[in-house]
């Protein structure tokens, strides 16, 4: 039986090859719906973008929900220094046709939680957290359904990537990520320490574009733009690839390794905002609250990427 998730996103190229690999993998993960976000750009682009990789995976089908514009306490921090101006640039994809559900994502989350059995449902969190701390809020109910939240966000031991301590998902909204973290859900945490491991060497992106299909094609194409900022930032061959290993570990996690910490977030010091605290040598007798995943297979990694979008 296919798993159930909802994706909740930002795209973003890595967003896009994460919403891909998921639609790529019907037998293994069935996706409920996705829900945009503010994030790497504002919200009526991360929701256009959604929709047009929709499109290009050939999943019109898929129920798309908007969610919040803004984080829960402050003003949008956006990344098109990262994604460029529209979220996705690298392809040239036609405008999507596809519609946004009437329903606003928080409630489509509840909703969902609160329908399908209990401890049936992971949520997928590909960018800042606004949109489950707000469900959180409205329905604190909710936490005690969710199987699991699977995250990308945060970094400890290879610091931050917005500003030294801190990884955009979380620093752009760090209420929302504490209270996620709070909630007592279940959590996965995929942080900078695990992505900057899994790269977009040209060889992969190669691979991805030889399989002559439109969609591999167009992701290489977002791959290609996406990883000349890292390559100039990082020095290495390609960029880390953030978002899919989200929906890897839920298809595969075997492929990752890592231990269950405490993890707190820093929300208030100018200096550090947003920074993830991972205990991950237990020098506090805090609890556990999430399993945060540190290394990972990356051949494998890629190699189930590449196979789940040449199936698109
Ligand atoms: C995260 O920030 C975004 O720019 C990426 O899409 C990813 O979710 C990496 O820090
Ligand atoms: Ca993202």
């Amino acid at each position: 039986m296919p798993q159930k998730i909802i994706i909740d996103t930002d795209p973003g190229q890595d967003d896009a090859a994460a919403i891909m690999l998921a639609l790529g993998s019907p037998q293994d993960v069935e996706v409920l719906g996705i829900c945009a976000v503010a994030g790497n750009v504002p919200l009526r682009l991360t929701s256009r973008n959604v929709r047009m990789v929709c499109e290009l995976s050939g999943r019109p089908d898929i129920k798309v929900y908007e969610g919040a514009s803004a984080p829960m306490e402050r003003p949008l921090v956006t990344a098109e220094h990262v994604h460029g101006k529209t979220g996705l640039d690298g392809p040239d994809l036609p405008e999507p046709v596809m519609t946004v559900e009437s329903q606003h994502a928080v409630d489509f989350i509840i909703e969902t939680l609160m329908r399908e059995p209990s401890g049936t449902v992971t949520l997928c969190t590909l960018g800042p957290l606004t949109n489950i701390g707000l469900a959180l809020r409205k329905a604190p109910e909710i936490a005690a359904r969710v199987k699991r939240l699977v995250m990308m966000g945060g970094g400890f031991f290879e610091g931050g990537n917005i500003t030294p301590a801190a990884e955009f998902n979380i620093y752009v909204d760090p209420e929302a990520a504490r209270d996620v973290l709070a909630s007592g859900i279940a959590i996965t945490m995929i942080p900078l320490d695990l992505t900057h491991k899994l790269l977009t060497l040209s060889e992969r992106v190669e691979r991805l574009r030889a399989l002559g299909t439109r969609p591999a094609i167009a992701l290489a194409e977002m791959l290609d733009f996406f990883e000349r900022f890292d390559i100039e930032k990082y020095g290495s061959d390609g960029g880390p690839l953030h978002d899919p290993a989200v929906i890897a570990w839920v298809i595969r996690p075997d492929l990752f390794s890592g231990r269950e910490c405490n993890v707190e977030i820093e929300t208030t010091s100018p200096l550090t905002l947003g920074m993830t605290v991972i205990d991950w040598w237990r020098v506090t007798d805090r609890k556990p609250n999430a399993l945060v995943l540190r290394d990972g297979d990356d051949a494998g990694f890629f190699d189930l990427l590449i196979e789940r979008v040449g199936r698109l």
